[in-house]
Order: C-alpha cells, then structure tokens, then sequence
C-alpha cells in the first residue's frame, strides 16, 4: 500500500519536504499553499524530476484540502520565517492563527493522521495543533530536537575530523535560545565529547548550535534555513511511515515526565507508527534540570500570551 504525506506550505521548507519524500519514495505527496499556482507549479517541476531521478512517487499540488483526504502524515510547514533580528517568538501571533485554520481544514479529513509540526515557534505550534485537531497527543509532534541534534553533529563532526555517521547528540527543550544542549550525552563512537575536546571547544560548539538558526538568516538576509530542517522532518515522516522506533529529540506533549506538565516541548522520543510511543526519561543533573525548566517556562509563557489574547 503507497503511504500518503501532506506537506501544508510549499514554501521552502515545504517545497524541499516534498523533495525529500518523493525522492526516497517514502509516500505519495499533496503540496498544499494559499499562493495559487505555487504548490501546482512546486509539484508539477517535481514530478518531472521523477525520470531522472527514479523514484515512482506521485505529486499533487493544491490550494484547496479535498486531496489531502486519508494522508498517514500531515507536515505543517506553513507560516512566516523569521527575519534578521526576529526571535521565533516574534512569529507568535501571525503563525497561531496560519496553524490553527491549517490544523481546523486538515484533521477532519485525515482523522487518523499524525501531526508533524514545523512552524515556528515551534512548541507553542504543537500547542495550537493538538488543542485544534485534539487528536491523542501521541499523534502530535513537533520538528525542533531533530534539526538542533543534527546540528550539533555536524559541527562535532567538523570539528574532531569523522563521519557525521559516527555522531550522536542529545538535545532537550524548546526549540529556540533557551534549548538545552547535553554535550555529555553526545558522543563520537559512544565516547562523550566532553573527553574528546576541552571544555572551551564544547562550549563553543554548543553556542554555535544554540545560534544554529539565526547564524543562517544572517548569511542568507532573506528567508531561514530550509535544508536541514526539511531533512530533519523527513527523518521523522519516515520512522513513523515505517515504523522504524528511532529515538529523536521532538516536541512531545508532557504529562508529568521531566516533571513537565501539560505542555510540548523538546524529548527523546520513540517515534513509530503510533507517532510518539513514548518518551525516554534520563536522569538529569540539578544544574541540566534547571535549564529544562527555564526552557518549559519560556514556552509556556509564549502559550500564556495567546491564551491572553484569545488566540
Ligand atoms: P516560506 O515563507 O518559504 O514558506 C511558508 C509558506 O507558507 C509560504 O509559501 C506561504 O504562502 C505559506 N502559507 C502561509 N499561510 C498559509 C496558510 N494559511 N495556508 C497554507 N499555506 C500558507 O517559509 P519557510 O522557510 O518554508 O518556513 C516555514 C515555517 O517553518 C516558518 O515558520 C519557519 O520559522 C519554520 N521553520 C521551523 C523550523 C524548525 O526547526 N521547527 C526550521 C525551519 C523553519
Ligand atoms: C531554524 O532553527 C528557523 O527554526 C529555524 O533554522
């Protein structure tokens, strides 16, 4: 049976999505956007790629949801992207309303979907989309973790000359400023970082994947990045879509783990058909469980200004 993926947004996180998945023939695609012509035109050139690049994925590009009906997974990119100096949180107000009409047009059509969000702010977003489809919140998920942890490897990678293939990283709260790296956690070969490299190149290097995301928008002026994170969405899609188990950092909805409560924000998590099968608990130091914290309650207070305002 062909897997069936809606990509909403066809912009240039969405757009290279559905690259992605068309080119791994993980799922048949539906592109949806506002702008008309732009996810006919985005799926049209990338159908035509198929021949060359052999993949038998068929894609369909829509404004309108009938052709969403029955999708495995539905992947929110749409929204504003950050601008130079804009933190996500400035995003707040004009991508709660985008992913709540989304979410309101998208889950009755496919009522047994799992929701992959990538908006920004993201954790506030999964917010939005689980209180609107209020689907179980296994079938909520949030793309943060993933992009950060990637991140992090690259620049380890780099910066100990080996395979990104022989990286891990471990990352845990919101995605944005306040994420808590654990370098600790992250190792080369199983061996922590922290015995690979002196203290002043992790920290650095933990800065430098805190400032991921506004360390592209400064070179590229217009626009944020769209590669990594669209690789990091297809990650996810495809441990669902085969039900593979990978343990990734997403925004998960916590009921008291972490003694989090009631909110998303960053975790491991088992990610299978299921969407989210559970959440990994490690013990934490008092010091990484207060940056959680921090974490929590800077998403948190971001959910409380919508509820305020009645978003
Ligand atoms: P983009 O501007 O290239 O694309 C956004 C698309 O959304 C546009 O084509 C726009 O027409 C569409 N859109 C707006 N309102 C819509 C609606 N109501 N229905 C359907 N489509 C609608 O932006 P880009 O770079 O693709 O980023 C998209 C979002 O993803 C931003 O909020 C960005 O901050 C976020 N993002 C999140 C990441 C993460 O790690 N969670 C990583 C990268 C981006
Ligand atoms: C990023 O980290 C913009 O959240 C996006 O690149």
């Amino acid at each position: 049976m062909r897997n069936k993926v809606t990509v909403v947004g066809a912009g240039n996180v969405g757009a290279t999505v559905a690259q992605r998945l068309a080119e791994k023939e993980l799922a048949d695609v539906v592109l949806i956007d506002i702008v008309k012509g732009l996810p006919q035109g985005k799926a049209l050139d990338l159908q035509e790629a198929a021949p060359i690049e052999n993949h038998d994925a068929r894609l369909v590009g829509t404004n309108a949801y009938e052709a969403s009906e029955g999708s495995d997974v539905v992947i929110v990119t749409a929204g504003l992207p950050r601008k130079p100096g804009m933190s996500r949180g400035d995003l707040l107000t004009t991508n709660a309303k985008i992913v709540r009409s989304i979410v309101e047009q998208v889950a009755p059509l496919s009522p047994d979907a799992i929701l992959i969000i990538v908006t920004n702010p993201l954790d506030a977003m999964c917010q939005i989309a689980f209180q609107t489809s209020k689907f179980p919140k296994n079938r909520v998920v949030g793309m943060g973790g993933a992009l950060d942890a990637a991140r992090f490897r690259s620049f380890i990678a780099m910066e100990l000359n080996v395979s990104v293939e022989s990286t891990h990283a471990f990352v845990l709260g919101g995605h944005g400023k306040t994420m808590v790296l654990l370098p600790r956690y992250s190792t080369v070969a199983g061996i922590s970082i922290t015995e690979l490299m002196p203290q002043d190149r992790v920290d650095a290097l933990v800065k430098r994947t805190r400032d991921g995301g506004a360390e592209i928008i400064g070179l590229l002026k217009t626009g944020s990045a769209c590669y990594a994170p669209a690789s990091a969405a297809v990650e996810m899609a495809d441990s669902i879509l085969k039900d593979k188990k990978k343990i990734l950092p997403c925004a998960a909805y916590l009921q008291g783990e972490y003694d989090i409560h009631d909110l998303f924000i960053g975790v491991p998590v088992k990610l299978g058909k299921d969407g989210v099968e559970e959440i990994i608990e490690v013990s934490l130091t008092e010091e990484e469980r207060a940056a959680l914290k921090r974490s929590a309650d800077a998403v948190r207070s971001l959910i409380e200004s919508l509820d305020k305002m009645r978003l």
